[in-house]
């Protein structure tokens, strides 16, 4: 597979009169052409601050300070003008939120707001524009495209609203659709529907997607490859079978667990992660899980572990090895392989 974005290195830095902080620490991964890359942790992990530097829309943020590189297609964008920047966002990557219904233009018609995106980004006359409108609402699984397009946002579900952001998003025909939680305020149903479209655009338009979500179960559903983020560090990566089947890191294996499944015995009983995520000035020497891990020894209290490989997977943890062996799940992939798989069945007790 071609890499479409690689990253390297990527560090985002916050000073104020009290901190220097490191919110995003030595970042390093890439996406494939028509890739679906999820980026998973939980709250405060760090994944949206990654998101939105690659994008640059950090800049204005005259505290923070983005090093590292970000390519797309070969060109680097961290060293872009914001105009180019601009150009570049919209046209080549686009980027979608959480919160469908506040994102959209509460007294403005979907149409006209899917309109605007589409002159934004293309020439044409009217009529074509309207026709593109029309095609995108379609393209998005929106079934009778033209009265929707007359409709307002609150007249619509919320799940509506996220088809015609996505909608908007794809205006300008990106490479790259960067979805930072589009379903965390949707519920099941409806998340599941958005994430088969992501899936669908994928396949139809060669598109990759990174997908940024806090739920192991969104990654298992849509994901080719999972990357792992706590405390500003991407602790392990990997293929999807790869990392639910056998994670290097007990901090991935703990978000496993946390995923509820339908088909569990009733007895068994989520296992959340104990304690929160350190915020960046609090974080603790050594590995920055390490007081919430249990295989944690007095190495990791005092030094950092860097990214190592095993096998398919990266993983910075000084036991990844017996993390790994002490972590195999049950993994079935399903129809399609790659990450269209069932949650794994079982976790052996750490
Ligand atoms: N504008 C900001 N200024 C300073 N710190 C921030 C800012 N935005 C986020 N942070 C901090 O950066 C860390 C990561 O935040 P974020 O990327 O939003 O996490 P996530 O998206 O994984 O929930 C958090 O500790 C948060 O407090
Ligand atoms: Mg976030």
């Amino acid at each position: 597979m071609t890499e479409l974005l690689e990253v390297e290195g990527l560090t985002v830095k916050f000073e104020s009169a009290a901190h220097h902080l490191e919110l995003v620490r030595d970042a390093s991964f890439e996406i494939g052409t028509g890739e679906v890359v999820a980026m998973v942790g939980e709250s405060g992990s760090g994944k949206s601050i990654t998101a939105r530097a690659i994008l640059g829309l950090l800049r204005r943020n005259h505290r923070m300070t983005v090093e590292g590189n970000a390519r797309l297609a070969g060109r680097e964008l961290l060293a872009l003008a914001e105009a180019e920047m601009r150009e570049v966002r919209g046209r080549r990557v686009s980027m979608i939120f959480q919160d469908p219904v506040g994102a959209l233009d509460p007294v403005v018609s979907i149409g006209a707001q899917v309109l605007e995106a589409v002159r934004r980004r293309r020439s044409g006359t009217r009529p074509e524009q309207r026709r593109r409108v029309i095609e995108l609402l379609a393209s998005v699984g929106i079934t009778d495209p033209e009265l929707r397009a007359k409709q307002f946002p609150h007249e619509v579900s919320g799940g509506m609203c996220q088809r015609a952001l996505i909608a908007i998003a794809l205006a300008g025909s990106p490479e790259l659709l960067i979805a930072d939680e589009p379903t965390t305020a949707l519920d099941v149903t409806v998340q599941a529907q958005v994430l088969d479209l992501l899936k669908r655009l994928r396949d139809e338009r060669q598109m990759s997607v990174l997908l940024i979500t806090h739920d192991m179960g969104v990654a298992a559903q849509t994901a080719d490859r999972v990357l792992i983020m706590y405390a500003g560090s991407l602790v392990e990566q990997g293929p999807t079978a790869d990392i639910f089947g056998h994670p290097c890191h007990p901090y991935t294996g703990g978000l496993i667990s946390a995923v509820p499944r339908v088909d569990a015995p009733r007895s068994r009983r989520l296992v959340a992660i104990p304690g929160s995520v350190p915020e960046a000035a609090d974080r603790p020497a050594g590995c920055a899980f390490h007081p919430r891990c249990p295989l944690a020894d007095d190495r990791c209290a005092t030094a950092m572990p860097g990214p190592r490989r095993l096998g398919n997977q990266i993983a910075a943890c000084h036991r990844a090895e017996e993390a790994r062996d002490s972590q195999v799940h049950r993994w079935q992939a399903g129809p399609g392989g790659g990450g269209a798989g069932r949650l794994p069945e079982e976790r052996a007790a750490l």
